[in-house]
């Protein structure tokens, strides 16, 4: 009993006093940028800001799980990301792969449940392995949902999920007029997850990068110059202030 009592005190202490926890955002998403830009100014190699990048992502969904957020969705790598040098590539596969290897056990343990969004099949076959493992054994966890999006594309997704309801029409599966924003949600990689309430774009930049553009509908924006390694939990805190303190109307008048 005594043990239960001061668990709860302690995930409670925890938890931003400024941060109104019937209004929370279900499911946040994030544009982590400017890690290169966090190493250039400090001095350092681009992969150093990526290494420190990985430090805030933990940080972050430790935080989005203990205060009570349900889905957390991370843009680590683009479809576009193919373009930055050979080098810069294979240090992102490697780092993605180590990742996982290390924080399984303990997401695990914390109840993540960790889905990969975007084209996987053209990532090397060991993350890709990894990737599987992982998602295999966390599939039934409760904490949190994290995906983590690696070589995704918005455009790309919507192609596939347009392809795949083809292919059913094709096959008679379904009528073209059963067609309808439902139906083509759920044929997304995000399939099971609400829509973002929330979008945090780091690093300044006023730009979307071809992320989950069909789900982002209604989703408030929230830009910040903080570069991602330095955003911290009470940067997550401010932003969903910030958040809380919108009209969300969704085209509608009250
Ligand atoms: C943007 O910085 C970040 C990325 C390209 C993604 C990599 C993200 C991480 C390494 C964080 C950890 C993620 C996982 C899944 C372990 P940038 O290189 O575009 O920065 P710049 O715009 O300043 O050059």
């Amino acid at each position: 009993m005594l043990n239960d009592m001061s668990t709860k005190l302690i995930s409670t202490r925890s938890r931003p006093i400024n941060i109104d926890y019937n209004k929370l955002p279900q499911h946040i998403a994030i544009i982590m940028d400017g890690n290169g830009r966090w190493a250039k100014q400090q001095g350092l190699p681009r992969i150093e800001g990526h290494l420190q990048g990985v430090n805030a992502l933990k940080e972050i969904l430790r935080a989005c799980k203990n205060w009570g957020i349900r889905t957390l969705t991370v843009y680590a790598f683009s479809t576009e990301n193919w373009g930055r040098p050979l080098t810069e590539v294979s240090f992102l596969m490697n780092l993605f792969e180590r990742f996982i290897k290390q924080e399984l056990e303990e997401m695990q343990q914390e109840g993540v449940c960790l889905k990969f969004i975007g084209d996987l099949s053209a990532l090397p076959l060991s993350l890709q392995q990894v990737i599987e493992h992982s998602m295999a054994i966390t599939q039934h966890n409760q904490g949190i949902n994290f995906n983590v999006a690696i070589n995704y594309g918005g455009r790309d997704e919507i192609v596939k999920a347009c392809r795949s309801i083809a292919e059913k029409v094709a096959r008679q599966e379904l009528l073209p007029e059963t067609i309808n924003a439902d139906l083509i949600s759920q044929h997304l990689d995000t399939a099971n997850n609400s829509d973002p309430d929330l979008l945090i774009r780091t690093s300044g930049e006023m730009r979307l990068s071809n992320f989950l553009l069909w789900q982002i509908a209604y989703t408030e924006i929230y830009v910040t110059d903080t570069f991602w390694p330095d955003f911290a939990p009470k940067q997550l805190e401010k932003a969903i202030v910030h958040y809380q303190k919108r009209d969300r109307r969704f085209g509608k008048i009250k």
